[in-house]
């Protein structure tokens, strides 16, 4: 062999490593790169191994061109490293990083920002109350004196039951906390936990959480709540959904109803959900009561109001098909995920 063979071979070594480095994007492939020119089986020491084949006269300059060839596969192989190769040889980086999760609002949330969009449209303020409540802003001034039954219907976890301090069971006291504070007109919603001594199933959680809603002025009456409740579940559950009001019975609201919707699962054909009635219970409502006025310092001869109040949870339920309460609070990634 003479030089010009050598040098031949040489540059085809140098060409096949360069192009096939280029193509590498992860450590291991680097690992086995090296291995393949610069490994104890590599091409290098193939070449090295052609040594005692060439005359003496030779030896010299084919040793420099060999040390040569070992040296720039080396320097490929710690640029390759250096640039784009974590020194671990597992991680390319310069590869596009995996895009961070910024995660997402719950359910519930989403559920509550709905709501309240549709309200704040109809020109309602968004307000919050505190979930430790005393027994008269829960109870007395709603009209529900102590010792009257039905009291029984909010099973309320005292947190000291001497100095009637609770959590409350319903959001309608922040309607009294809102009276109080403002004069008439109002319109108001606010939103929020509340906790029940109700045992965990399908359809119940011991906290949960309430949307309340009332509006005041001269002049209120039932047509305006039943033009707001209206709006409102069209907005949120579509046009087609048809309401009913049924008479019901709530101590600070005079008449009271219970309203109810086209089914949304049979779309008011009657099934196992709304029982055959084509209906569904959402929400209870009525004009508020002049005593309830009396206890904030309203006038009931001048003032009229109506007042509604609904589960949030009941409302998630319908609007996103979820058959049981406890995924909302579950945590399971694979439910929250659904609805970001
Ligand atoms: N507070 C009631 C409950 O928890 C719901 C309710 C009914 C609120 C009628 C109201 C209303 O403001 O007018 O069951």
């Amino acid at each position: 062999m003479d030089l010009k063979e050598l040098e031949g071979i040489i540059s085809g070594i140098l060409d096949k490593a360069g192009q096939e480095i280029e193509g590498v994007r992860e450590g291991a492939r680097l690992e086995e790169w090296k291995v393949r020119y610069l490994g104890r089986k590599g091409e290098i020491n193939r070449i090295f191994s052609l040594m005692p084949g060439l005359s003496d006269g030779l030896k010299r300059e084919a040793g420099r061109m060999m040390n040569d060839l070992k040296s720039r596969l080396s320097l490929m192989y710690e640029e390759k490293e250096n640039d784009s190769v974590e020194s671990s040889g597992s991680v390319n980086l310069s590869f596009p990083g995996k895009p961070a999760s910024y995660g997402h609002l719950h359910p519930i949330s989403l559920t509550i920002r709905e709501m309240s969009e549709i309200f704040k449209r109809l020109g309602f303020g968004v307000e919050a109350g505190p979930e430790i409540e005393t027994s008269y802003y829960n109870f007395e001034a709603l009209n529900i004196p102590d010792g009257h039954p039905a009291r029984d219907a909010w099973d309320t976890f005292y947190i000291n039951e001497k100095e009637k301090i609770l959590l409350r069971p319903h959001t309608s006291p922040v309607q009294i906390r809102m009276m109080e504070k403002n004069r008439p007109p109002l319109r108001v919603v606010s939103v929020g936990k509340c906790f029940r001594r109700d045992a965990v199933d399908a359809t119940h959680s011991p906290v949960f959480h309430q949307m309340e809603g009332f509006m005041v002025d001269r002049n209120i009456n039932f047509a305006h709540l039943k033009g707001v409740l209206t709006y409102f579940i069209n907005r949120m559950f579509g046009d087609g959904i048809r309401v009913k009001f049924n008479p019901s019975y709530f101590p600070f609201t005079e008449p009271s109803a219970e309203l109810s919707m086209t089914c949304i699962i049979c779309r008011g054909k009657g099934c196992s959900t709304c029982k055959n009635s084509g209906y569904i219970e959402v929400l209870g409502c009525g004009m508020i009561h002049p005593q309830v006025f009396r206890n904030v310092g309203y006038d009931p001869e001048k003032y009229s109001g109506f007042a509604f109040g609904m589960g949030i949870e009941r409302m998630a339920i319908i609007k996103l098909g979820i058959t049981d309460i406890r995924y909302f609070y579950q945590n399971d990634m694979k439910f929250i995920n659904q609805f970001s």
